[in-house]
Parts: C-alpha cells; sequence; structure tokens
C-alpha cells in the first residue's frame, strides 16, 4: 500500500519562478517515491528519465528485488524457500492471487491448468506457415499473439472473468507451444500434452518424447526444469513485463499484450541472454577453452570492442543475483545426475566467473553473474537446443507478465501509458518543391 510521509519534496528553479511541494510515499520496503503527477499541470516542465533509472513506473504489490543485498522476494516470500519448498505452479498461484495456495486450492488449480493444456487443432495449421529454420521466438511472438485469434471467450481485457481464463489459457498453453515449435523445427510429429504428469514433467514429454516410444521422465530433470520456472517466473518492471502492462494499458486484449512481451523479452540484453551466454561460451572454447579467458576479459574490458561478458551485470542487482546461485546449485545437480561433471562449458564458466569476480572492472562496476550465466548451461545438459532458451524463458515469464498485467488493470487509478518527450529535432519549417532541396 502507497503511505504518505511527513517528509516533502520541494522542486525549486533558479531562475525564480516559484517552487512546487511534491508529496512522497512509502511503500512497504525498498525506496520512497516523489509524486511528480501534477508537475506538468503545475510548471509546465517534464521530467526526463530515458531508461526509467529513477522512476517507478507504477506501485505494485507482487515482486521485490532488493538489487544492492542481492534479494528477490515473490509476494513477500524469499526465492530460496520457494524454490526449495514449491514448485512451479505453486509459484504462479502465488503471483497470480496473492499468498501460497493450502491444500485444496493447490489440488483445483493445479488441475484446471492441467486441463487447459491442449491447444486448438487449428494451431498447427497455423505454425505450418512457418520456415522450418525460423527462429522459435519468432514462431512464438506470432502463436501467442494469434492465441486472442483463436479464444475470443476471454479477450475483454475489462471482464475480471476472461482475464482470468485468459491467464490459466496462458499459464497452460505456453508449453505446448514451445513445444510444438521445437518439434515443427525438427519435423518431428506433436506430442500432446498427457494430463496425469506435472507442468514440468508434461513439459519434458511433449519436447523429447516420440510417438514410437514410451517416455520415462527423469525426476531430477522434472525438478531442474521447475526450478529454471520458478526462477524466472517474474522480476518486477523489467523491459518485457514494463512493455505488457504498457500494450494492456490501451485495453487490448491479454493474448496480444503477452505478445507484446514475448518479442521485448527476445533481446539479448534481456531474456535473449541465456542464448547470447552460451554462444559466447562456444565461442570461447573453439578459441582454445579455460587458456583463452584472460585474451577474452581483455575484450570485454576494451570499450571499443563491444564485447560483453553475457550474463553478467543487472540494472538492479549490483549483488550475485540470487537466482544465480540457484541455478548454480541446480547445474550441478543436473551435470552429476546425467553424469556430466566434467562437461568443460560449465568448468569454463566457473573459470569466467572467478575471473571476474576478483577482476578490478567489474568489482569497480558492481558486475555479478545473473540468472542467464548458469541456466544455459543446465538447458544444454537437459538437450534443450540453444535457440529455444528465450523460449522457455517467455514460457517461465507468462504469469508474472499476466499477473502484473490483471494488477494493472483492477487498478482503479489506472491510466493509458503515455510518456512524453524532450523535442530537440527541427522546428515547424514550410516543404519545399524537390527542385529546392538540399
Ligand atoms: N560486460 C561488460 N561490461 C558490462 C557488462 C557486461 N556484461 N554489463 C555492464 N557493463 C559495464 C558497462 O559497459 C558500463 O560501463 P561504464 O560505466 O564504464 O560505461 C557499466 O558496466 C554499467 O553498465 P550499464 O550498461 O550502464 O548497465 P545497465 O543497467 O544499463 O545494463 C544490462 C544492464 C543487464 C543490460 C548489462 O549489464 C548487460 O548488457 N549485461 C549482459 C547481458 C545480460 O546478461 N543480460 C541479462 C540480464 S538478467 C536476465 C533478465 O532479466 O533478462
Amino acid at each position: 500500500m502507497m503511505n504518505l510521509s511527513d517528509v516533502k519534496a520541494t522542486l525549486s528553479f533558479s531562475d525564480g519562478s516559484a517552487a512546487m511541494e511534491l508529496p512522497i510515499y512509502k511503500g512497504t520496503i525498498g525506496p520512497d517515491v516523489i509524486d511528480i503527477r501534477k508537475l506538468y499541470g503545475q510548471t509546465g516542465k517534464f521530467t526526463y528519465d530515458p531508461g526509467f533509472l529513477s522512476t517507478a513506473s507504477c506501485n505494485s504489490t507482487i515482486t521485490y528485488i532488493d538489487g544492492d543485498k542481492g534479494e528477490l522476494l515473490y509476494r513477500g516470500y524469499p526465492i530460496e524457500q520457494l524454490a526449495e519448498k514449491c514448485d512451479y505452479l505453486d509459484t504462479c498461484y502465488l503471483l497470480l492471487y496473492g499468498d501460497l495456495p493450502n491444500d485444496g486450492k493447490r489440488k483445483e488449480f493445479h488441475s484446471r491448468v492441467i486441463n487447459h493444456t491442449m491447444v486448438n487443432e487449428q494451431m498447427q495449421f497455423f505454425l505450418r506457415g512457418f520456415r522450418r529454420d525460423a527462429h522459435p521466438m519468432a514462431i512464438l511472438t506470432g502463436l501467442v499473439g494469434a492465441l486472442s485469434a483463436f479464444y475470443h471467450d476471454s479477450t475483454d481485457i475489462n471482464n475480471p472473468q476472461h482475464r482470468e481464463i485468459a491467464a490459466i489459457r496462458l499459464i497452460a498453453k505456453m508449453p505446448t507451444l514451445v513445444a510444438m515449435a521445437y518439434k515443427y523445427s525438427m519435423g518431428q510429429p506433436y506430442m500432446y500434452p498427457r494430463n496425469e504428469l506435472s507442468y514440468a514433467g508434461n513439459f519434458m514429454r511433449m519436447m523429447f518424447a516420440t510417438p514410437c516410444a514410451d517416455y520415462t521422465v527423469n525426476p531430477v530433470i522434472e525438478r531442474a526444469l521447475d526450478r529454471i520456472f520458478i526462477l524466472h517466473a517474474d522480476h518486477e518492471q523489467n523491459a518485457s513485463t514494463s512493455t505488457v502492462r504498457l500494450c494492456g494499458s490501451s485495453g487490448t486484449n491479454p493474448f496480444a499484450a503477452i505478445a507484446a512481451g514475448v518479442a521485448c523479452l527476445w533481446g539479448p540484453s534481456h531474456g535473449g541472454a541465456n542464448e547470447a551466454c552460451l554462444n559466447m561460451l562456444e565461442e570461447i572454447q573453439t578459441m582454445g577453452g579455460v587458456a583463452k579467458v584472460g585474451e577474452f576479459m581483455n575484450q570485454v574490458k576494451d570499450k571499443n570492442s563491444g564485447v560483453k561478458l553475457m550474463g553478467f551485470g543487472h540494472r538492479v542487482y549490483k549483488n550475485y543475483d540470487p537466482r544465480a546461485t540457484l541455478m548454480r546449485q541446480t547445474c550441478h545437480e543436473v551435470l552429476n545426475e546425467l553424469g556430466l561433471h566434467d562437461d568443460p562449458l560449465f568448468k569454463l564458466a566457473m573459470s569466467l566467473e572467478k575471473i571476474a569476480l576478483e577482476d578490478d572492472y567489474f568489482v569497480a562496476r558492481k558486475l555479478y553473474p545473473n540468472v542467464d550465466f548458469y541456466s544455459g548451461i543446465v538447458q544444454r545438459a537437459i538437450g534443450i537446443p540453444v535457440s529455444l532458451f528465450t523460449a522457455i524463458f517467455a514460457l517461465a515469464r507468462t504469469v508474472g507478465w499476466i499477473a502484473q498485467l490483471n494488477e494493472m488493470i483492477a487498478d482503479p487509478e489506472y491510466k493509458i501509458g503515455r510518456p512524453r518527450q524532450l523535442f530537440v529535432g527541427a522546428a515547424s519549417r514550410d516543404v519545399k518543391p524537390v527542385s529546392e532541396r538540399a
């Protein structure tokens, strides 16, 4: 809840214009905010904050990050406890409804999601229009956007029942869509979902089974995948979530808003970093592996090279990303289970991490490993192709996007998002005839 602080901010101007008093609100935890909503009306001036470095775009009750401590809470619960004691669908319930489910609600929610896993049969004909070698994120953006064409009865964002059913449908159908995109690229038949399996187990089967043989879900891998989903489920107002909020603020349908989130996530500075990180590790491996780490680090530190250490750094975390700690642990478990403890890429990643954590460049800038540093190694070990990593991130983040979208729409104070600008282009001028133009 937003509480008005006793303290107020005063904005004064050196040209003698009248000063303005600005209210300050306090949240439960985290920095206070200065309320500038009346600033333009009273002063005719905007604030300027490209990249939202100092701007809270909304108030929210869902996720809290303390970037200095390296703390991540979903609805107040530390990510470490959720990763240990809950599964992904419990986490989805928590994010959507505000608290963890009791036994009865848990069973009811699990069964509702599991019973919506199939997609309209027509979806596979739609999928067929894509090139077989299309990037899975290109396909996923299209498929998620197309859901609004298949599920007309849940597209009214202002109707709470529509929002609820769209939420369940999206969470339930994302694994099916991601697996279909994968099977399509492989030229293999789609595997229909099996509702007696867990959410993660079902996804594994849809990905890796074929109709010609029985498939047994490996519980260690199932748990690892479920943990990847939990760790990626929400991350407050990051680029894709803010995209979903902005897109949804126009009143567009939930499927369209989530498709916008998928598109934003694709970028290498955001969800695409796991793919970029694995490609980077493979490239260093080809150059000569651990022996070439020093040379690679010199490139990273050279501002003119354009090379970044992917999987390192974060806008909010100025400490170890708590998700990276958990992912590192999962990485050990999966590699041990699969007999891959000598995996050269894992060794390379550990060596890069060690060097970076001791290097002045990284220490001075507070650059630590983020979740993507280890998630790619886990996914690759499981057998997921690199190009599908970001699609798995999108699958897991869908619940966060929906929870944030629904929170915004249900807020009586919500308005269409409409940032302003500082215009620095040409002022008004006349169009000259072609012969007179420079
Ligand atoms: N490698 C080398 N230098 C870096 C890196 C990196 N990975 N990240 C930041 N820096 C430097 C940057 O050049 C700048 O240096 P200087 O102050 O000398 O100009 C300084 O550190 C501050 O960086 P910034 O670009 O101002 O920070 P930002 O908050 O705008 O960017 C980031 C955050 C995540 C985009 C960036 O750290 C990055 O590109 N990291 C690599 C990509 C990556 O792993 N992304 C995944 C993020 S976590 C998953 C998710 O939530 O999507």
